[in-house]
């Protein structure tokens, strides 16, 4: 059996998504949890692009153990210089340097001959050499670059010693068939092919990303770049959740190929990647919507019943997903309540399950059954709490079509009460302007959403939100059966974020 190495570039191509910022914290947090997941190699940022990436993958280097963790590096002696500084750390390192070879990209945007290129590909690939043995080397826009110059270009870096050499589908726009016959090229026309391992890096333009990355591991390709949840650049990247099941449902096809992912690990971290970013999972997302294991035909549900292979391809346990049955109520005592959690792979202190606990009972008076979407929801909110400055405590809102909405919020601030009362545009903005009035930070909200965590009139709402205080700007997110309050504690959630970094 080959082994596809997975490289997860969600920390780097992930975070290049318009409106994905992450902090230092929560990409340590992500990282944390890509290594608890089997990833091979953590693209864990773009050094030379800020001091604060630069810190970032420096921290990542120093704390993660298991994956190789990789910094990135356009083809420039002081882009490589950051990406050593910041990976050197780590137990084991990759420097991942790009240069593009199409024609496009080589005359508009380097405005440089092909001679230049592929001067600088080998000039940049030995320089990085003197510090790393572990070498990628990516041909950016590979995917429309002249065939006869890429196979010129890859032999000449493999010779200058990259160990890697990625075939970046940069702007999506390559078709299945098209890119397979691509990796089976490469393979025949680069003489010293067989001395570097191909990988694939898809971008989702055209949705064909992860065909794509399928139809080129048939082909020869043995690492795969992807990101959780298909987050990237423009339309994302190929999702891993989406590759790593493919292979794995269809052992028929790729039969000769496995990963090292721990499956059960997959829908835990797509939480966590959605929750940090504060990009939500569409219900019906492959692998990890909320969806993707629900049967609301009759028909279906009869089928599943009899035999659970008439509708479902992949058994939701295997990815982690225990989001479809009513799990406790209002009589669960607290030994339910923990086996629960412990299922759900929560790993908690004793203060945190009292907390929990009393979460638990509040929300199970007013809601008859708790899911475990639910659960989750709460546990997220908090442990998030626990380590806070601020806690809600309670709010009086006084609103109507005809009046300016008017809150009258109270917080804790360490177990002592302080209250404020505020009016706004709508309730909402009204306790938001309390908030402000009793911390005395001035937060901006930047996006603002909400989505109900299951179904019926009962459910759980989840704000998200994005909030910028402090010159920083965070996404953090709170739950509730009323909006306002799932919106007061996402907002308080992001301060209390806010007072930590
Ligand atoms: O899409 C791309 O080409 C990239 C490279 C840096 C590999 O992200
Ligand atoms: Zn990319």
């Amino acid at each position: 059996m080959e082994k596809i190495i997975i490289f997860d570039t969600t920390l780097r191509d992930g975070e290049q998504a318009p409106g994905a910022s992450l902090n230092p914290a929560e990409k340590l947090e992500i990282a944390h949890a890509l290594a608890d997941l089997g990833v091979d190699v953590i693209e864990a940022g773009f050094p030379i692009s800020s001091k604060g990436d630069l810190d970032s993958v420096k921290n990542i280097a120093k704390s993660i153990k298991g994956p190789v963790i990789c910094g990135l590096a356009r083809a420039i002696k002081q882009d490589i210089d950051a990406a050593h500084e910041a990976v050197k750390y780590a137990k084991n390192s990759r420097i991942h340097v790009f240069l593009a070879t199409s024609k496009i990209h080589m005359q508009y945007k380097l405005k440089k001959a092909e001679e230049e290129i592929l001067r600088l590909a080998v000039e940049s690939v030995k320089y990085t050499r003197k510090f790393c043995e572990d070498v990628e080397f990516s041909p950016e826009d590979a995917s429309r670059s002249e065939r006869q110059f890429l196979f010129k270009v890859v032999e000449a870096v493999i010779n200058a010693g990259a160990t890697t050499v990625n075939i970046p589908d940069t702007v999506g726009y390559a078709e299945p068939v098209e890119y397979g016959d691509l990796i089976k090229v490469i393979k025949e026309n680069v003489p010293n092919i067989y001395r570097a391992v191909i990988s694939v890096h898809c971008h989702n333009d055209l949705g064909l990303a992860v065909a794509n990355s399928l139809e080129a591991i048939k082909n020869g390709a043995r690492q795969v770049e992807c990101t959780i949840n298909g987050i990237g650049e423009r339309a994302g990247n190929a999702s891993m959740e989406e590759i790593v099941m493919a292979i794995k449902t269809r052992k028929d096809i790729f039969s000769n190929v496995e990963t090292q992912i721990n499956t059960h690990q997959i829908h835990k971290v797509s939480r966590l990647v959605s929750k940090l970013t504060g990009f939500v999972v569409a219900p019906n997302k492959a692998i990890v919507g909320s969806n993707a294991f629900r049967h609301e035909s009759g028909i279906h549900q009869d089928g599943v019943l009899k035999e659970r292979s008439t509708y479902e391809i992949i058994k939701p346990e295997d990815v982690g997903f225990t989001g479809t049955g009513i799990v406790l109520g209002k009589h669960s005592g607290r030994h339910a309540l923990n086996e629960r959690l412990k299922e759900l792979g929560f790993v908690l202190s004793q203060e945190e399950i009292d907390k929990v606990n009393e979460r638990f009972k509040e929300l199970a008076d007013k809601k008859k059954n708790i899911f475990d979407e639910d659960l989750i929801s709460i546990v997220e909110d908090e442990i998030k709490l626990i380590k806070s400055t601020w806690r809600f405590e309670s709010f009086v809102i006084n609103s109507g079509t005809k009046i300016i909405p008017e809150a009258f919020l109270t917080l804790k601030f360490k177990n002592k009460p302080l209250s404020a009362k505020s009016s706004g545009d709508g309730p909402v903005d009204a306790c938001f302007k309390a908030v402000d009035k009793i911390t005395g930070i001035k937060g901006e909200l930047q996006d603002y959403r909400i989505e109900a965590v299951t179904k019926g009139k009962d459910a759980l709402g989840e704000v998200s939100l994005k909030l910028k205080a402090k010159g920083r700007v965070v996404t953090a997110r709170g739950s509730s059966t009323d909006i306002i309050e799932a919106s007061v504690r996402a907002y308080i959630n992001a301060l209390n974020k806010i007072e930590s970094l």
